[in-house]
């Protein structure tokens, strides 16, 4: 018996496959995907093992590809029977300071991690549309609050434009009582996973994948709207940081 349906992005690595795994150990039928199919494959066979009543399907996807995304998630809906939930957590975490002639890493982040999520939000909301329900899950980050310096610009500014399009689209849904449509939020902090793994030294209040993850996990299953997870130190870190001079909000991070 299955607890639902839900379609990971950036299943391939980091907190989407553990995502993966843990969502599969709670009963839920998974539809994940990412380019690297090579890891898809393996996380597939890993699931598959460890929870032989699950179905795991994987599909190959890359988010900037506006057509494949609306395909895919056609395809997704019509293989399961349908989505409970789908998380936009497909991610780049490359960028370089404005001005210094590297546009193009900027450019690379703020195209997969803004225009990636809102086309993945328009394929989910058709389907979510049509069934009249359904649970819009956008990975943002606790760096959405506030502007970051140097080569963490980009990613912030992507970070913030996704907890706002989330948020919008909450708005939109709290007018239309015949959808039963949640939207979250979900701000991590530094969890360990392949994006931060060359800059970990750095970092402050850095933890290892499956807590930080299982925090993630636990926020999506409570439909919370907004979440800085894990909760301790972000939930006051976050708000922290939020009024906070900007001066103190670079010695933060
Ligand atoms: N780790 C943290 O501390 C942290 C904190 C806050 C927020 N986040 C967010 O969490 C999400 C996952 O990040 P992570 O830390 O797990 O990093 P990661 O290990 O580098 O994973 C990133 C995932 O995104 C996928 N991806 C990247 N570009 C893609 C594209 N064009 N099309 C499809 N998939 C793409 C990658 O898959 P392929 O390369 O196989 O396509 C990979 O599975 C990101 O949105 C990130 O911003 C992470």
């Amino acid at each position: 018996m299955t607890h639902g349906t839900i379609v990971i992005t950036g299943a391939s690595s980091g907190l989407g496959a553990e995502m993966a795994r843990q969502f599969a150990a709670l009963g839920y039928d998974l539809a994940l995907c990412a380019r690297r199919t090579d890891r898809l494959d393996g996380l597939q066979a890993e699931i598959a093992a460890a929870h032989p009543g699950r179905r795991v399907e994987i599909y190959a996807l890359d988010v900037t590809d506006d057509d494949a995304v609306i395909a895919v998630t056609k395809k997704i809906a019509a293989d399961l029977g349908g989505i409970d939930k789908f998380v936009v957590n497909a991610g780049l975490g490359k960028g370089a300071p404005v001005g210094k002639g590297s546009h193009y890493a900027n450019k690379e982040t703020l195209t997969t991690n803004v225009l990636g999520a809102f086309v993945q939000a328009e394929a989910a909301m058709q389907v979510f549309r049509e069934q009249k329900r359904g649970h819009l899950v956008i990975i943002s980050s606790v760096t959405s609050v506030r502007g970051f310096p140097s080569s963490m610009t980009a990613y912030a500014s992507s970070k913030a434009a996704v907890a706002s399009m989330g948020e919008g689209i909450r708005s939109e849904m709290m007018g239309k009582p015949d959808l039963d449509i949640d939207v979250s939020v979900i701000c991590p902090g530094y969890i360990r996973s392949e994006m931060n793994e060359k800059v970990e030294q750095k970092v402050k209040f850095m933890v290892d994948t499956e807590p930080g993850v299982r925090s993630m996990v636990e926020a999506i299953e409570a439909r919370k709207a907004h979440a800085f997870v894990p909760a301790k130190p972000w939930a006051a870190l976050g708000r922290v940081m939020q009024v906070a001079p900007l001066k103190v909000v670079r010695k933060l991070m």
